[in-house]
């Protein structure tokens, strides 16, 4: 989603504002611009497109200025053009958003201005103003206008006769603050920016940002302090080492980041989580879950085997549903929230809510700056790594690693499983299982000349029963979301109940089948489908379907239990091998952002 940058010092803002732009181009965009602030005047240049087309721009328009902000769009009101694209300026007001601002309408009519655009920002920037030219002060106008606004926002805003200074304010989209490169910065990711040290603003945080310092208010501009951190790492660009593409090099990463993920939460050979305590396991009666996209697919892998552990029954929920479903917590439930980014706006909003009704709320998260390790009460880490491109896999498949963790923490303290089977079950996945996620060149091969048969393919349905129905779920998702092939997850035996109608001459039939008891039943749905036209790639666990005429993907594993393990890489290369031949860009797919940070 939206990516904002600011910058106030000695220093020249537009290295630092494009700088910052292109570190958060992982957030996913459609158009971006910048606007610097000099003697009274600000010069705005936007494009529609990559930033590659703002920067020839700007080398054509030479802006020159110490203060300044910049934007990268991923449209919500509007199409996809110059003028929608931030920053928008009405009067002396000059801004940048992330967020929606939900009472856009009334928010435009509070003021009397001629949109040029379709956007919800137009229509604040435009209260900013009227609230500015009625008061004439820039922090008391943030915070009447910010009374008004009903949504989510992070806002970076200039006035034209306030020199060298700029505010950020935030409610719900995430802001940073700091100083960097001689002066003071603001970014929407502390990653994306050289920070020395930085300030998280809070919802209602003002920070006013000079070129002398920052200062920090309350919703109501009465003058707050606020904690110094350090940036955990010192500031890197993302780097692709060599590969072409972000999501080769994550895929690459995966046994690595599994093993750092499994070694961070098992000591003396057992589950553990600091921080979090083992009542709160013992006191799981069911399994509660809540994310997102891959982040839910995680969760639903995490109900089968739970109930094959622990025989507790696991509670699903994707965030942007559970958010409105209206159910009832106490102080005695416990809830996992899956997230990468740490930020997506539905999940935020589900741990508040869970928060606000008592219940204990336990993060799984990959990025440990984020609002959701800020706000869970107890926190597992994954460690992944940064995931830049669009499409999720290292993090997935540490999600899984700690998922097991905790299924394998919730049998221990609830008796299901020994301790010494669980020392058991831990030593096979820091082993076997690191093994079995890593891909050799011959299995490269076979898959990329698989997608290669494949490439054409209008349409693909994957296919399984139990674990592996789940695992087809996210497998579909990786696909269509970079590929653009049109792809369903369905229950093997479920096809016949009315999707079988569409399996025709060339559609793709996707079989995953790695449960030894579920295999004759998933060999006959596969067989229906093949009798429809439907050619047929089965992703199986070694020695699996020798006989039949499929387009064979064979992987070890050495524990069924663990099957995903082996599974997710190669469906993840698979999709990334369809989107390399249909020549698409597999890191920032159409539409798509990394950081989903509106509803
Ligand atoms: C798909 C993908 C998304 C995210 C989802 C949740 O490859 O990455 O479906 O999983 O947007 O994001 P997080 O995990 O950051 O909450």
């Amino acid at each position: 989603m939206c990516g904002i940058v600011g910058y106030t010092g000695k220093n020249e803002a537009l290295p630092v504002v494009t700088g910052g732009l292109f570190a958060l181009e992982y957030r996913g965009y459609d158009s971006s611009g910048v606007a610097v602030l000099c003697g009274g005047k600000t010069e705005i240049v936007k494009k529609t497109g990559k930033l590659e087309n703002l920067m020839a721009a700007l080398e054509k328009a030479q802006l020159k200025g110490t203060c300044g902000i910049g934007h990268t769009r991923w449209a919500t009101h509007g199409e996809v053009t110059e003028t929608n694209a931030h920053p928008h300026t009405v009067g002396k007001t000059v801004l940048v958003h992330n967020g929606i601002i939900e009472n856009y309408v009334s928010v435009g009519k509070m003021t009397n201005t001629d949109f040029k655009s379709t956007t919800d920002t137009e229509r604040a920037c435009a209260l900013f103003n009227e609230l500015y030219e009625r008061c004439g002060d820039g922090l008391q106008t943030i915070t009447s206008a910010c009374r008004e606004f009903v949504g989510s926002y992070a806002f970076l805003v200039m006035f034209k006769d306030e020199p060298d200074i700029f505010y950020a304010v935030r409610n719900g989209c995430p802001l940073v603050v700091g100083t960097a490169d001689g002066g003071f910065a603001a970014c929407s990711d502390v990653a994306a920016c050289d920070f020395g040290e930085y300030y998280k603003l809070s919802d209602g945080d003002v920070a006013k940002v000079t070129k002398d310092g920052i200062s920090f208010f309350d919703k109501d501009g009465v003058a707050i302090s606020k904690e110094a951190l350090t940036p955990k790492k010192s500031f890197s660009a993302p780097d692709k080492c060599g590969f072409p593409h972000y999501m080769l090099k994550e895929m690459e990463e995966i046994p690595t980041v599994l093993k750092n993920t499994l070694e961070a939460h098992i000591k003396d050979g057992l589950p553990y989580f600091e921080g979090v305590e083992d009542e709160i396991f013992k006191n799981m009666n069911r399994l509660c879950i809540v994310g997102c996209g891959t982040a839910y697919h995680a969760g639903l892998v995490c109900e089968h085997i739970s109930r094959q552990l622990t025989g507790i029954e696991g509670d699903i929920y994707i965030a942007s549903e559970y958010r409105y479903s209206g159910h009832k917590l106490n102080k005695d439930d416990a809830v996992i929230f899956i997230t990468q980014s740490g930020e997506t706006a539905d999940t935020l909003a589900c741990i508040r809510m869970c928060r606000a009704q008592g219940a204990y709320t336990l993060g799984v998260v990959n990025v440990p700056t984020s609002t959701a390790v800020e706000e869970c009460d107890g926190v597992i880490l994954t460690h992944a790594g940064s995931e830049i491109a669009v499409a999720s896999t290292k993090a997935y498949v540490t999600q899984l690693a700690a998922l097991y963790l905790i299924v394998l923490k919730m049998s221990l303290v609830k008796g299901t499983l020994t301790e010494d089977e669980v020392r058991g079950l831990c030593g096979e996945l820091l082993n076997d299982v690191c093994a079995d996620s890593k891909l050799s060149d011959t299995d490269k091969i076979t898959i990329n000349r698989i997608a290669e048969k494949y490439a054409d393919c209008r349409d693909m349905f994957y296919i399984g029963r139990g674990i592996d129905s789940v695992l087809c779920s996210e497998a579909s998702l990786k696909l269509k979301e970079i590929s653009y092939v049109h792809s369903e997850a369905y229950p093997s035996g479920e096809l016949k109940h009315g999707t079988i109608s569409l399996i025709t001459e060339g559609v793709g039939v996707f079989a995953i089948l790695t449960d030894e008891r579920l295999y004759l039943k998933s060999i006959g749905n596969i067989e229906e489908a093949a009798a429809r036209g439907g050619s047929v790639i089965a992703l199986c666990k070694e020695g699996f379907c020798k006989d039949k005429n499929y387009d064979l993907i064979p992987c070890r594993i050495s524990n069924d239990l663990f099957a995903p393990f082996a599974v997710a890489p190669r469906f993840q290369y698979f999709a990334y091998c369809m989107t390399i031949i249909k020549n698409l860009d597999p890191d920032k797919p159409r539409n798509l952002a990394k950081s989903v940070t509106v509803e």
